[in-house]
């Protein structure tokens, strides 16, 4: 397949990880101390994930999983929330806008979390998205929707519980390999490296079972500043790091 030239310098690396994890953290700081209201650091954060999003791409990342809402979101004022799907929406507006230009980047576009509770509007055009995105393979941008880690465990052993209650499986049947299968992420690689900007140092019910073995990666820089460097400087650590997974 033919792709696009990258508008980019693209670096190159010995190593890329397959799977990398991006929690967008830092928006509301970074509005803070600009004197402006959280919602324009959203905005600005919006963009920022555009710029990464496309240079994942065409560096030619397998997966890049971002985490936009998440289950505990919710408990954020109603007007910061409605900011959030605004700023989706466009998102979906113009990927449905730039099918063509998706399509030669090779970029699968999906969703992970529970979305039947967001707009309907939305949720029809999440799904024509993931339908036309369907079968390119170059990089899956992958945004997390209301999404919870737990949340997402506790999908997948509900439906395991309902089929060995109705004798499709025994408890026998119950490996890692089959609580996987019910993620949200069946198809894609255990996540290898995850960015957390903002200077905190924690997880927030992001991916919980896919970053078991997880490089990470921290930085004090709010995620409205987040630029290509960085997101180099995240890949040259983990092209440093020297993955045991347990062994020696
Ligand atoms: C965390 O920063 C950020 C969020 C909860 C929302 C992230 C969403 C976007 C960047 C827009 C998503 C849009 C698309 C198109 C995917 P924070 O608000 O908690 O920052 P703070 O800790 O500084 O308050």
């Amino acid at each position: 397949m033919k792709f696009m030239k990258s508008k980019f310098e693209l670096q190159s690396f010995d190593v890329l990880p397959r799977h990398v994890g991006v929690i967008m953290d830092g928006n509301g700081r970074w509005a803070k101390q600009r004197g402006l209201e959280r919602s324009e650091g959203h905005k600005e954060g919006a963009n920022v994930f555009r710029t990464i999003c496309e240079y994942a791409c065409d560096l030619g990342i397998e997966c890049i999983t971002f985490y936009a809402f998440s289950t505990e979101n919710w408990a954020r004022p109603e007007l910061e929330i409605k900011g959030i799907m605004s700023l989706l929406r466009s998102y979906l507006l113009e990927a449905l806008d730039r099918k063509k230009e998706n399509e030669e980047k090779g970029m699968r576009i999906k969703f992970i979390g529970d979305v039947s509770r967001i707009d309907k509007e939305l949720q029809k055009m999440i799904k024509i998205i993931e339908k036309q995105s369907a079968k390119k393979t170059r990089t899956v941008v992958n945004i997390a929707v209301n999404y919870g880690g737990k949340q997402e465990l506790v999908k997948s052993f509900r439906e395991i519980a309902e089929d060995i209650e109705k004798g499709r499986l025994s408890s026998a049947d119950v490996t890692p390999e089959l609580i996987e299968s019910r993620l949200y992420t069946p198809d894609f690689p255990a996540c290898d490296l995850i960015i957390r900007p903002s200077g905190e140092y924690r997880l927030s019910n992001f991916l919980t079972w896919q970053s078991a073995y997880s490089e990470f990666w921290f930085s004090d820089i709010l995620w409205p500043d987040f630029t290509i460097d960085n997101f180099n400087e995240a890949l040259r650590a983990y092209e440093q790091r020297n993955r045991r997974f347990g062994g020696i």
